[in-house]
């Protein structure tokens, strides 16, 4: 079985792991969470990830320090009993169980989930010619009501846009904010090219400041690639010359067509495949030589 859970240090199969069932993040979504990937069987920018964990936890109150485990030691023992060649690991980390009601006195301690499962493959097709996308109808939350870059398990907002963007037959949903100027994808950050410049909403229109959309920065950057974070709106998305998404689980994802309107004639466009191709060696990079995992961005 290569599916692997850990809930606070004990290792299953997913069907027997258990939680409590009062904890306050099956109860609230009141818990933080990541999504990280190995490269050559080495967890890929841990130390970004956990990094990000820790202040999504901050943000909210959780006591990140009061878990009863280490999480990366957690993160390192569940992938090596589940022994894939590649993993998605998911690293959950609730307040805990407690009494009902806001009060969060009497919570406890913070319950850690790793799940280890294979890594899904994008589709040699996908990188090639791009995937759709839709500018969908449910507005991203505002940064005064749940603040986007707190990566909380509270997902309903993501996945109200998804069920929409599924109904469209595209495979990411772009949201725009409260301001109707584009946010991000469900899962992923947005980029787009215009006039051979590299161009993403920067962090002050409400999203989750990726860790594949720092990374792309930093290499289109060393590329000699013109970027700028500018706040952009749903047209330049619709007419730009070239746009991707980035995730972790995505990578770079080249877009083929937004709301049904060609992308550069439905082609990944040259800066697209600089990107990708300059991400790509970064991987292949890290895969060989096996350095440290988080030595990547800098
Ligand atoms: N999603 N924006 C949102 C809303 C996300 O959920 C994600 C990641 C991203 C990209 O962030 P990163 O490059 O750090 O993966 C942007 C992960 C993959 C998930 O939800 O599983």
């Amino acid at each position: 079985m290569p599916e692997r859970i850990n809930v606070n240090g004990i290792l299953s199969p997913p069907e027997t792991a258990t939680i409590s069932p009062i904890d306050r993040g099956f109860l609230y979504g009141d818990s933080v969470y990541e999504t990280l990937r190995t490269y050559g069987g080495r967890p890929f920018l841990l130390r970004e990830h956990l990094d990000r964990l820790r202040r999504s936890a901050t943000q909210l109150g959780i006591p990140y320090d009061l878990a009863t485990v280490e999480i990366d030691r957690e993160v390192e023992r569940t992938l090596s009993d589940a022994s894939l060649p590649e993993a998605a690991v998911r690293v959950v980390l609730s307040r805990g169980a407690g009494p009902i009601g806001y009060d969060p006195e009497g919570c406890g301690p913070p319950t850690v989930v790793v799940y280890v499962r294979p890594c899904p493959v994008i589709p040699e097709t996908w990188l090639r010619e791009g995937v759709d996308v839709a500018i969908v109808r449910v507005t991203r939350n505002a940064r005064s009501a749940l603040d986007p870059a707190i990566k909380s398990s509270n997902l309903l907002n993501n996945f109200l846009a998804w069920r929409e963007a599924h109904g469209l037959a595209a495979y990411e949903p772009i949201l725009l904010n409260d301001r109707e100027r584009l946010a991000e994808g469900a899962s992923s950050n947005l980029f787009l090219v215009r006039a051979n410049r590299l161009l993403t909403p920067p962090l002050s229109e409400g999203l989750l400041e990726g860790i594949t959309r720092g990374l792309v920065l930093d290499l289109a950057r060393s590329d000699g690639i013109e970027t700028s974070e500018e706040t952009l709106q749903a047209d330049d998305l619709r007419h730009a010359d070239e746009a991707f998404l980035t995730s972790t689980l995505k990578g770079v994802l080249p877009i083929r067509r937004c709301d049904g309107w060609p992308i550069r004639h439905g082609r990944p466009g040259p800066i697209t495949r600089r990107v990708l191709a300059s991400f790509e060696q970064r991987v292949q990079a890290v895969t060989k030589t096996g350095s440290a995992p988080g030595s990547i961005l800098r």
